[in-house]
């Protein structure tokens, strides 16, 4: 380990499982503190004990303001001032638009895209007041691309990409860094929420496909967001600071076999 997040304190959205919860481990891993913010409460809940005194669990709903004002609270109370904070907590569903569920989807966006935009709201005052910080916005391989099937979703992760880079350009003046992480397909619960293994994995794309075959390969969790989310946070140099935010894919990143 290299110590790269020495001292830092960072609250991880939807850090209970899966690649948040991966994100948690390998932040303190590397010398943060981090606060797990997450519905779950009895995964979130044993993470924060499993990792000590460096982590913290709070029952947060990112989709809701008073949360995310309960949440700063407690992650400063606990640690101290945040220096990033890891909007990774989302939800996804298949659905053809003739089909679409208007409250189903309207939870989807406030999880994915409102639920980001009110963590940055909640962090920034007292990132401006320090000049520094770094806030990391988990998107998707397919917030750079179509799915068949996934529109709503891919939707919300092409808007986290456009807030992203917006949002670089108002904060990098400011000192604080904002960037967006594309994975490509992991095998966790949002992932693959049936368990599906070998060539069942493929299934819910093959209902939707409409020409050619469909790639979608998935990396096992331990390996999948941390390295982005590491280059995401690491210091950029001065002319990247003000640029727009950097988009980092996974997938080309760590090639890995077909693996549940
Ligand atoms: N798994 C993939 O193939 C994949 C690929 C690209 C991007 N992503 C993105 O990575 C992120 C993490 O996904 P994952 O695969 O680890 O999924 P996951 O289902 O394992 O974890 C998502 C976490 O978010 C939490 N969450 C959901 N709604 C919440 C809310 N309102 N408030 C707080 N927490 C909430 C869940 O409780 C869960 O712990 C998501 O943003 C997802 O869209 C996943």
């Amino acid at each position: 380990m290299t110590g790269r997040l020495h001292q830092k304190i960072a609250i991880v959205t939807g850090g209970a499982q899966g690649m948040g919860a991966a994100t948690v481990r390998r932040f303190v891993e590397e010398g943060a503190k981090v606060l797990i913010a997450d519905l779950l409460v009895d995964k979130g809940g044993a993470l924060a004990d499993e990792l000590g005194e460096n982590a913290a669990f709070l029952r947060h709903d990112v989709a809701d303001e008073d949360s995310w004002t309960e949440a700063l609270g407690c992650a400063e109370q606990a640690f101290g001032p945040v220096d990033v904070l890891v909007n990774n907590a989302g939800v996804m569903h298949w659905g053809a638009i003739d089909e679409l569920d208007l409250e189903r989807t309207r939870k989807l966006l406030d999880v994915n895209l409102i639920g980001v935009m009110l963590g940055a709201k909640a962090v920034v005052p007292s990132m401006k007041e320090r000049g520094k910080g770094a806030i990391v916005n988990i998107s998707s391989v397919d917030g750079l691309r179509g799915v068949n099937g996934l529109s709503a979703y891919t939707a919300s992760k092409w808007a986290v990409r456009g807030f992203t880079k917006s949002l670089a350009f108002e904060l990098g003046p400011h000192g604080i860094r904002v960037n967006s992480v594309h994975p490509g397909g992991v095998d966790t619960v949002l992932g693959n929420p049936m368990g599906r293994t070998g060539d069942e994995l493929q299934l819910p794309y093959r209902g939707f496909r409409c020409n050619g075959s469909v790639s979608r390969r998935r990396l096992p969790t331990s390996r999948s967001s941390w390295p982005a989310t590491r280059r995401a946070t690491s210091p950029a140099p001065r002319s990247q600071q003000t640029a727009a935010g950097r988009q980092a894919p996974t997938t080309r990143a760590f090639p890995a076999p077909l693996k549940r």
